[in-house]
């Protein structure tokens, strides 16, 4: 039978491997195993057109590149490069921090790195394997946001050194973000901060330049800020969260918001052309051995004699490029105008400065500050020939064009149930500036050489109507549309009056591990009433699928959300927490709503990458108020009172009669949770895990299941090694708690679009999508909806089928050589979704190995 024939060389597979991992993986280690497992799939995907190489060629390039970088500052003649041009990679748009990308045929480099970054890059193959500098403005969430996702990348596609360089703080970051992704001995990492001022490469000689605000002490203003003065001395503890105390308790005394760092680029020279159709005509020896010095002597600008003859540099060369210069700068707000605007080293390249004036200026720069006279007036001090490119809010690019493809073709099945993505477009007026200026988007190109001009040509377009067309065009798929339609419409009239509308649930990130073009890391919205939300998870970029997913109304969505509850502390579970704190706090001020913490429901081990990012980098402390969940388990230990009336609090808040959690098999400290509503309903979510009974008894009756799945069932052999659950498990736990209706999530990035179905599928089960929006009346609708899922994605669905049997065929009963062969080469399999999963395989077998030596 088929399916023997997988499991059996599935357990093959898992023996070779085991085999080569020299240690035994400890039940501590798996955080960090998980981390390193998100992002080798990325780093994979970078190296995509490599992917039939040997792996062991992979893994010395960039030794290689040492070497050949040694070699050429040695030479000593600079050589500047020939191509460089900066790219627009986050257009500074409110769900895509502002990041700019540098090229140049020697180094790759990324000034700013949010939230998303990292996936943004991947996306638009913005290639991260020779980025080994990384240029930070300033510590803010906004900037450094997606740095441990990168560096983990990087580190996974075998740069051996990363740079970041900016902040003194920085320093204090990595190790904060060592508390979650374990330690980062493959890559060495290290911070130049702007006290070293200048830095150089083959490709140019960059400076720091430090800009400090006017008040030097300007924390974030924020309610709970306290005057207490005893800075670095932590109180004694009173309480459940040992070292959790009151906000204005912890010491901040290395945290600093009063600074920014600009930095001013300027590209090596670069010697002129030798014109060998101008040189033959003057009779120059063009072809013979004496040409040689003759090119060396007229390129570095000297005459020479030939036959009696006097030859100029200009006759034969192109001119030399004396190399330009851009700048980066940050301005966020009006407290660093005065020092920004009379900062000498940035003078230097304005008109009457003493170096040639700048090329470009890439300001990450807020309208409200723009706006002033005394930017305006800075703008104007650069000559005319200066190019300026603006990166803030003001940006309505789309970086995504994946997602909207896929949200307009499903929106053509349920329009309720896919709802279009929106965008968020800023209220405040553009600055109306008196130079001319280019607004960011996503991949927008300014070239510096070998010709200086914009380049607009990969700026993505989107066209929804042609996605609609397309999926027209798919055999059946509008036929199955119209049944959908009619069974809709038929249950409509049946249940007209009866709909209730909460609660609700938003799937704002459905996939595990590492972020895709379709589906992002966990994040479940559910709004309990028109006033109350409670978010299930918050992977990176949470906030901002909220964001496409409310567009103008995030505002309104963030301000109702009082309570987060995060099940475990992989990655891909809380690092979007941050980022959907502040721009709560943000909402609540904008809509004139008192801000309050959030009830953090989660394992009380995250207070300690919270406590390190607050005491070094941000206040954060006082957004939250943390209950464990161990308090919310069966037979939990009696909490001290603050927690207590933490908990009392939250349950009134959210109108909930109970809120239960319990320990899952997953990794360390991991829960599901389960809660009851005084109105009777009740939602059980499983955060990741393996069949778990214990979660079957917290979820007893529930009203609706949101469990994971994160793999098909023939794989159930990985699924207990990654300590996962099957499509079949997953239904298999809902029936055993008696639940109403089952979604999945949480899928494999290995089943982009859709997972496999299973024959255990029935009228209870459903499979969530990214920004799938349901109520519990929908439950009738969505198994109906399959089949034109299943038509829409026909193509996906049959590749990922023929893949399975063809492994069965080719590998029957436990012919281990083959499988080894066939995961170290990744064998070329035909089709997309094929190769996808090829390449998590192969890239497995080599994280294992570069772990073991
Ligand atoms: C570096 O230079 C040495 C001799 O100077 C040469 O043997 C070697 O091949 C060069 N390496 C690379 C990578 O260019
Ligand atoms: C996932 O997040 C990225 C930004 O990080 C976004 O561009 C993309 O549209 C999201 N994908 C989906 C399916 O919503
Ligand atoms: C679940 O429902 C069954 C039957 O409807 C009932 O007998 C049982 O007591 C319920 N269990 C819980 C924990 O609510
Ligand atoms: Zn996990």
């Amino acid at each position: 039978m088929n399916r023997l024939h997988v499991r059996l060389w599935y357990f093959t597979s898992l023996f070779v491997n085991g085999r080569t991992l020299s240690a035994p993986v400890r039940c501590d280690s798996s955080l960090h195993r998980t981390v390193f497992q998100l992002f080798r799939t990325m780093a994979t995907t970078n190296t995509n057109n490599n992917n039939n190489l040997p792996k062991k060629a992979k893994q010395k390039e960039p030794l290689r590149r040492v070497k050949t970088k040694e070699n050429r500052s040695k030479r000593g003649d600079v050589h500047g490069p020939s191509t460089v041009y900066l790219q627009v990679a986050g257009a500074g748009s409110r769900d895509n921090a502002a990041s700019v990308y540098v090229f140049s045929e020697f180094n790759r480099y990324l000034f700013n790195c949010g939230e998303g970054t990292q996936r943004l890059m991947q996306e638009h193959k913005l290639k991260a394997a020779r980025l080994d500098n990384i240029f930070l403005t300033r510590l803010s969430w906004e900037n450094v946001g997606g740095l441990s996702g990168m560096i983990l990348t990087l580190k996974d596609t075998g740069v051996p050194e990363c740079v970041l360089s900016g902040p003194p703080q920085l320093e204090n970051y990595l190790n904060a973000i060592k508390s979650f992704s374990g330690p980062l001995e493959d890559i060495k990492l290290s911070v130049r901060p702007y006290t070293e001022e200048t830095y150089s490469d083959d490709t140019m000689t960059v400076y720091q330049v430090p800009i400090f605000a006017k008040s030097r002490d300007n924390d974030r203003k924020l309610p709970h800020r306290s005057g207490r003065n005893s800075p670095t001395q932590a109180t004694p503890q009173k309480d459940d969260v040992s070292s959790a105390g009151d906000p204005g308790e912890r010491r901040t005394a290395v945290r600093d918001s009063s600074l920014v760092v600009a930095f001013a680029c300027k590209l090596h020279p670069k010697k002129g052309n030798f014109l060998v159709a101008q040189a033959k005509e003057l009779g120059l020896p063009v072809g013979t051995a004496a040409i040689g010095p003759i090119i060396a002597a007229l390129k570095d600008g000297k005459s020479i004699v030939h036959e009696g003859k006097e030859i100029r540099p200009e006759q034969v060369c192109t001119p030399t490029d004396p190399g330009p210069v851009f700048i980066i700068v940050e301005c966020p707000s009006e407290e660093f105008l005065g020092a920004l605007c009379t900062n000498q080293q940035l003078g230097r390249y304005q008109t009457g400065g003493t170096d040639d004036p700048a090329a470009l200026v890439v300001h990450m720069t807020p309208e409200s500050v723009l706006k002033t006279d005394q930017y305006k007036k800075w703008m104007e001090r650069f000559p005319s020939t200066t190019e300026h490119l603006i990166l803030n809010e003001h940006a309505c690019a789309i970086h995504n064009i994946r997602s909207h493809k896929i949200q307009a073709q499903l929106n053509m099945i349920h329009p309720e149930i896919f709802p279009q993505l929106k965008a968020y477009k800023t209220k405040e007026p553009q600055a109306a500036l008196h130079v001319p200026n280019v607004r960011a988007e996503c991949l927008l190109k300014f070239q510096l050489r070998p010709v200086m001009e914009w380049q607009r040509d990969a700026i993505p377009s989107c066209n929804s109507e042609e996605f609609v067309k397309e999926a027209s065009e798919v055999p059946n798929f509008l036929a199955e549309v119209d049944k959908c339609r009619k069974i809709c419409s038929a249950g409509a009239t049946e249940l007209s009056g009866q709909g209730e509308k909460y609660p609700e649930v938003v799937f704002l990130g459905t996939g595990s591990a590492l972020p895709m073009k379709i589906r992002n890391v966990s994040g479940t919205l559910v709004n309990i009433s028109p006033s109350q939300s409670l978010l299930l998870d918050c992977g990176e970029g949470t906030f901002g699928q909220l964001c496409r997913h409310y567009g103008d109304d995030v505002d309104d969505a963030l301000s109702k959300i009082a309570t987060v509850f995060i099940s475990h502390l992989h990655a891909d579970h809380h690092t979007g927490l941050v980022k959907l704190l502040y721009q709560r706090e943000r909402a609540l001020a904008t809509l004139g709503k008192p801000f309050s913490p959030i009830f953090l429901v989660a394992p009380v081990q995250i207070m300690t990458w919270l406590n390190q990012y607050h005491d070094c980098c941000e206040e954060i402390l006082s957004h939250i108020n943390l209950i464990p969940n161990k308090f919310l388990c069966d037979n939990a230990e009696v909490p001290k009172q603050r927690t207590k009336s933490f908990i009392q609090a939250m349950l009134k808040k959210n109108n909930l009669q109970r809120f239960h959690t319990c320990l899952v098999r997953h990794c360390k400290n991991a829960f599901a949770c389960s809660f009851t509503h005084q109105s009777g309903w009740k939602l059980a979510f499983s955060g990741d895990t393996m069949p778990c009974d214990a979660f079957v008894h917290i979820g007893k009756n529930a009203t609706l299941l949101i469990h994971e799945a994160t793999l098909e069932d023939e794989l159930e052999e990985e699924a207990v090694e990654k300590r996962h659950s099957t499509t079949s498990q997953a239904i298999g736990i809902g029936m055993k708690m008696n639940a109403d209706f089952i979604m999945l999530n949480h899928f494999s990035q290995r089943y982009a679009k859709i997972p496999l179905f299973s024959e255990d599928f029935n009228d209870r089960v459903g499979i969530s999508f990214d920004h799938m929006r349901i109520r519990f009346d929908d439950s009738k609708i969505i198994p109906k909806l399959i089949p034109a899922l299943k038509t829409l994605f026909a193509e996906e669905l049959g590749e990922m089928e023929e893949r399975r049997e063809r492994r069965e065929m080719r590998y029957p009963k436990g012919s281990s050589s083959e499988v080894t062969s066939e995961q170290k080469t990744g064998a070329p399999d035909v089709g997309r979704g094929a190769k996808r999963d090829q390449e998590e395989t192969a890239a497995h077998v080599e994280t294992k190995r570069l772990k073991t030596s």
